[in-house]
């Protein structure tokens, strides 16, 4: 699995920006980027649609993850949702396929499902997104360790996976794939320590919040941008070293939890 790739949530969302998202996630991949990541929630449809347009004519190598509705779990439901997904994204297969959050289906349901999903070539590999300790425990025991990953809420200044699921994910060589890691453009982008850190590197606040969980094991970005000049920018988090001195400041300013703390969500 690439370690970088594209978010589209809030792409698709209305029909008259189709073509405008379009281009901006073929410019992405003209710039090298070969994971894009939606769901049937993003524009009810409407992002994977917008991939579908984009992805014309060059499917091959890129790795496609989407993320089926909690009330889409049921073993027939996964995969009617999956076939929707594919039509809307005009292709074969997706190669991570998502619960999006934990809801009230027995996860055994579910998992029957994604291997009628995985044996049928629909589907590359499955995975979770939103899953807390209790909800990773409660994966079948045999599909635990081939969680293609646990997509979840992880920046700089959410580090509440940090607790006890990096570690459980770590155990069983599952992948963080971190969600909003720019912590939606918000404060964290200000914060002094990360811009210090991105002024010894002559880089920006953005490139130093990516930089530091791609220092993370076992971890993935996806960041959303719209603008292809900022996707650039993000791309380029990866030529980035931290140093001991950069790390320590960021961890000081910005610490994991110290005691039990469930998963942040946006
Ligand atoms: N599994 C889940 O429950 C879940 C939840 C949330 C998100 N996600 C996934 O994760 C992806 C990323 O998360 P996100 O979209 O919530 O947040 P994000 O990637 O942390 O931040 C996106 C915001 O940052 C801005 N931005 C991007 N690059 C920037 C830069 N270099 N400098 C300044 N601002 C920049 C974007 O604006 P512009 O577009 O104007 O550049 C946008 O407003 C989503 O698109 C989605 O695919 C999954």
């Amino acid at each position: 699995m690439p370690v970088f790739g594209l978010g589209t949530w809030r792409m698709g969302e209305h029909p008259e920006q189709f073509a405008h998202d379009a281009e901006v996630i073929r410019a992405a991949l003209d710039l090298g980027i070969t994971l894009l990541d939606s769901a049937e929630m993003y524009g009810e449809g409407g992002a994977e649609e917008v991939i579908g347009q984009a992805i014309q004519g060059r499917r091959d190598g890129l790795f496609l993850v989407s993320k089926f509705y909690p009330h889409n779990a049921s073993r027939n439901g996964v995969i009617e949702a999956c076939e929707r997904s594919l039509r809307r994204m005009n292709c074969d297969y997706i190669d991570l396929y998502l619960l999006h959050w934990p809801g009230s289906t027995p996860l055994e349901r579910t998992f029957e499902g994604l291997h009628e999903l995985r044996d049928g070539g629909k589907i590359r590999n499955f995975g979770v997104s939103n899953f807390n300790i209790g909800d990773l425990e409660a994966v079948p025991a045999a599909d635990q360790a081939q969680l293609g990953c646990n997509q979840i809420f992880y920046n700089l200044a959410h580090r509440e996976v940090e607790w006890e699921v990096s570690a459980w994910c770590q155990q069983r060589a599952v992948p963080l794939m971190a969600y909003s890691p720019l912590d939606q453009a918000s404060e964290l982008l200000r914060s002094v320590a990360i811009n210090n850190v991105a002024a010894r590197h002559e880089a920006s606040a953005a490139q130093i919040a990516l930089a530091w969980l791609l220092h993370q094991p076992n971890t993935v970005v996806i960041p959303k941008s719209a603008r292809p000049e900022r996707i650039r920018e993000n791309l380029a988090a990866l030529e980035i070293n931290l140093s001991e001195q950069d790390l320590d400041e960021l961890d000081s300013s910005h610490p994991a939890p110290e005691q039990a703390v469930r998963l942040g969500m946006r």
